[in-house]
């Protein structure tokens, strides 16, 4: 027998190497390299040999001129979900690799099928190497089904599921996921670094000679211990992350990469006991209603990708009980809340360093939008003083080290949407003033130019 072909691999970022070392080069992680079999069995691919045939028969790609390129080609695929289209750029791409990525019971199952069983008369092959048809079906069941094109496969041999694929030949193919399927041209077990990446390269050259796209789940491990997305980040067309707090029902589909549109590009969705209903208007729900005003809450109207929506940030000061006082931040940056706690302190002379800070977006959010800045800041002033602030009153705008507030991004989209919920007041940068020239009717704009204004004139 001849001896195996051994190689060890980063876990986090997929890099080879022949000895095992401590700290991977390429990456820089601690202790993420595993030992793999990397030999390829001699035998070929059984299934038709599908791919071999067509690398040897007569037709080869040859170059084109760009402007003979025919545009049909580009024409997507409507998934009838808004938000799921919206993430993607307006459809899914025929032909494309798209990994669908997050935690475990965060719903991408969830997702996938649903978009599989809703779209009505497309032939659509949804493969699971995880869970029984029955079990698929169950829960099929719970978010309905409208078609019956859907097939089901419970496969996790990636020569039978290409069999199969040739056989039924799909419109759209789901895998659930990459980490449970295996080939049987590559030795180690399901999961591995070298089996994802052989799977992945197999699906892709599937989904490029098909033109069939592959939409494939992908389950990220807080401690990175299975081979993670990051190794399929390279090889994918778009790589979508399925986020949320499992204690909140809402959930955020976020484009990280995407060969075919914009990225930042969020999708809201509410996870409810039929399914994930698509949220259209963000504002309304990551906004709460209060019978009466409470101090520490602050509006700030942000921007993800293309789409403004207004978001609820949280602060408490309070005295701190220990030496060290307290910071935490959730669904913000914590050196940000840190920098920002700096300035009020320098620029406004508001002590803080008794003081425990607590900041927190609502609905489980998380946003790295610096336009929130001004909001974040107004709810510990809020906070602090213990002064509600007016509930019709939102923020917008980016505070410097020097305490100058300076415009958010596309301020006037921002201020657009706050007056379409109704908010009658918006603060934002004095340097947005130009841009705001054509703001909407309605809603008073405060102009602010330091913190220090921020705070006279709002409190
Ligand atoms: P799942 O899609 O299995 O997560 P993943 O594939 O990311 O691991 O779904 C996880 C959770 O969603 C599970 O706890 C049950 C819940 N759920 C609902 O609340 N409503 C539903 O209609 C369905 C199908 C699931
Ligand atoms: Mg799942």
């Amino acid at each position: 027998m001849a001896k195996l072909k051994k190689s060890y691999f980063c876990t986090a970022c997929g890099n080879e190497s022949p000895k095992w070392v401590g700290k991977c080069p390429a990456c820089g992680a601690w202790n993420t390299y595993t030992e793999e079999i990397v030999a390829a069995k001699s035998s070929p691919l059984t299934t038709n040999n599908f791919f071999s045939a067509s690398a040897s028969s007569g037709e080869r790609n040859r170059p084109i001129p760009v402007h003979r390129v025919e545009r049909s080609a580009l024409q997507r695929i409507d998934l009838l979900n808004h938000e799921a289209n919206r993430v993607l750029g307006g459809g899914l791409v025929p032909g494309s690799l798209v990994l669908l990525g997050g935690e475990p019971g965060i719903g991408k199952s969830t997702l996938a099928l649903q978009i599989a069983v809703r779209m009505a008369d497309t032939p659509i092959l949804y493969v699971s190497g995880e869970e029984s048809p029955e079990q698929i079906k169950m829960r099929a069941d719970r978010i309905g089904v409208s078609n019956e094109q859907c097939l089901l496969l419970s496969e996790t041999s990636l020569e039978n599921i290409i069999t199969q694929l040739t056989e039924t030949a799909p419109e759209l193919v789901v895998i659930d996921s990459i980490q449970t399927l295996y080939s049987e041209r590559v030795e180690s077990s399901p999961g591995s670094v070298s089996q994802v990446r052989e799977c992945a390269a197999m699906l892709l050259k599937y989904a490029k000679e098909t033109r069939v796209p592959v939409l494939m789940i992908g389950h990220i491990t807080k401690e990175g211990s299975i081979a993670g997305p990051k190794i399929l980040e390279h090889i994918v067309d778009v790589v979508l992350q399925f986020e949320g707090d499992s204690n909140n029902a809402y959930r955020i589909l976020r484009s990280i990469k995407n060969r075919f549109g914009a990225t930042n590009e969020i999708g809201v969705f509410e996870m409810l006991n039929d399914g994930l209903r698509e949220v259209d208007n963000p504002s309304e729900i990551l906004v709460s209603h209060y019978d009466e005003p409470l101090s520490g809450i602050a509006i700030g109207a942000t921007i993800e990708g293309v789409r403004p929506f207004l978001l609820e940030t949280q602060a408490l000061v309070s005295t701190s009980a220990y030496g060290t006082p307290q910071r935490s931040a959730t669904g913000v940056d914590y050196k940000r809340l840190n920098m920002l706690l700096a300035v009020l302190e320098k620029r406004l002379g508001f002590k803080l360093g008794t003081k425990d800070v607590f900041l927190n977006l609502a609905g489980g959010f998380r946003a790295a939008d610096t336009g929130l800045d001004l909001a974040i800041i107004a709810a510990i002033i809020s906070s602090g003083l213990d002064i509600a602030l007016d509930p019709d009153i939102c923020f917008a705008g980016e505070v410097g080290l020097s305490g100058e507030v300076r415009p958010a991004s596309r301020t006037e989209q921002r201020v657009s949407e706050a007056a379409r919920l109704g908010f009658r007041t918006v603060v934002v940068s004095g340097y947005a003033r130009k841009a705001l020239n054509h703001a909407p009717k309605g809603i008073e704009i405060i102009y602010v130019n330091r913190v220090d204004e921020l705070a006279r004139r709002v409190f």
